[in-house]
């Protein structure tokens, strides 16, 4: 029996591990068995718990409670009490997600303990290391022994770094094996598009029609830590709706309803409640795949949301300067406009009029989690 403790802390780490957990369960049980870490990083029902009960993830074994901090602080509790579980439970390997603060520390502790690291979507790169999600993917690919690697470019980039491809020596933290495997979002957002069709009373609660109303989401510290460029968005889109006459669904993630509530201005805020934003907390993975599958266009700064709407064939106005999902941007059906009103106005203009997009296949089979399974049995048998 293989021994992997997967860590996870953040909303999209969850939803990710749900993907590989399923695989194990339904197929590999018998060979992989799966203890399971939340750092806390992600605390509120709404961006935790509510995944955990709808994707079927198993209760974590243990919970740091780690919560909210700056980065510094944050990376390090969650690495003193990360040591001493490694060192206790002493695993095969360790299963990290992306590029959060959590899969930062696991990978830091776990490599010191010379415990071999698993990385699971490595290879993604934005090429701008202003954003902490780079800093943190860059130093969990250069520390994994198995990196599994969602698209072309990823493998593209990891050429570039000196990682060789698909290489079938025995792989070494110092020899790492490097696998185009697809994505396992698209297993997930494949595998939960039927439940996120029977929840359509909960759209329909919304007092929305389907393909008749844009979804945003925005978490980036660039976007909305500066009261100033959040305002100036917030009004973008209240501009947006009125001209439009277009109903918004908007998601609001707790960084974002922090400044919302604390330091937009009364004037702004009034204007986004009078307008058709429906200005709505955080909802559960499958709710936001009926949202994505029914939205006629997206409007987002979240990683995994720019690729679910292109799983979803929807056209997506990323409100950022670069993605790490430059293929979106390739295909045509995605643009990258940061947080200029000009230009989110004039991209909306410019997706919401095309009726050409295409969406060949970028991300896989929707069978990377077991891909993924596989590779793991093969190279951590012994
Ligand atoms: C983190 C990840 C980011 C990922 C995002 C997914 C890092 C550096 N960032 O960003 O890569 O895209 O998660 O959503 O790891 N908060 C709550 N309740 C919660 C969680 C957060 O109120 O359950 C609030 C707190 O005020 C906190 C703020 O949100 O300070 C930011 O949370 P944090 O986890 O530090 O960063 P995210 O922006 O969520
Ligand atoms: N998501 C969700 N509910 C929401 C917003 C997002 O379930 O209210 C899902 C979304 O479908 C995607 C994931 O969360 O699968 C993306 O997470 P997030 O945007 O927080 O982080 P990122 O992908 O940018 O790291």
């Amino acid at each position: 029996m293989i021994k992997i403790i997967t860590v996870i802390g953040a909303r999209p780490q969850i939803i990710k591990a749900s993907a590989i957990s399923r695989a194990i369960r339904n197929k590999y049980g018998s060979q992989i068995s799966e203890i399971i870490i939340h750092t806390g990083q992600h605390y509120d029902e709404s961006m935790s718990k509510v995944f955990f009960d709808e994707l079927q993830l198993p209760k974590e074994d243990y919970n740091l409670q780690v919560g909210s901090a700056s980065h510094g602080v944050q990376t390090a509790q969650m690495m003193i009490k990360l040591e001493e579980i490694f060192i206790n439970e002493m695993p095969r390997a360790i299963l990290l997600y992306g590029d959060t603060n959590s899969t930062l520390a696991a990978a830091v502790t776990a490599a010191k303990l010379h415990i071999p690291i698993i990385h699971v979507e490595g290879g993604v790169r934005s090429f701008n290391k202003k954003f902490p999600e780079e800093i943190n993917r860059l130093i969990c690919d250069h520390l994994s022994t198995l990196i599994f690697v969602p698209t072309l470019s990823g493998i593209e980039n990891m050429r570039n770094e000196g990682f060789k491809i698909d290489t079938n020596l025995q792989v070494t933290s110092d020899a790492p094996g490097v696998y185009h495997c697809g994505d396992i979002m698209f297993d997930n957002s494949l595998f939960f598009g039927e439940a996120a069709e029977r929840k359509i009373l909960w759209l329909n609660n919304l007092n929305v029609k389907e393909n008749e109303f844009a979804l945003i989401t925005m978490h980036r510290p660039s976007n909305v830590d500066d009261s100033k460029v959040l305002e100036e968005l917030l009004k973008t889109f209240v501009r947006i709706s009125d001209e439009q006459n277009l109903d918004f669904v908007f998601p609001v993630h707790p960084r974002t309803l922090k400044i919302i509530d604390t330091k937009i201005s009364l004037q702004t805020r009034t204007a986004l409640l009078k307008s058709k934003i429906r200005v709505i907390p955080p909802v559960s993975f499958v709710e936001m795949t009926l949202l994505e599958k029914k939205a006629s266009i997206i409007f987002t700064d979240s990683g995994g949301v720019q690729k679910e709407a292109y799983y979803f064939k929807k056209p997506c106005v990323i409100l950022l300067e670069e993605t790490p999902w430059q293929e979106l941007v390739e295909s045509g059906s995605a643009l990258l406009v940061g947080a200029d009103p000009e230009k989110i106005m004039n991209g909306y203009s410019f997706l919401s009029g095309k009726k050409d997009l295409v969406f060949p296949p970028l991300f896989g089979d929707g069978k990377a989690s077991e891909f993924i399974c596989e590779k793991i049995i093969e190279t951590m048998r012994t």
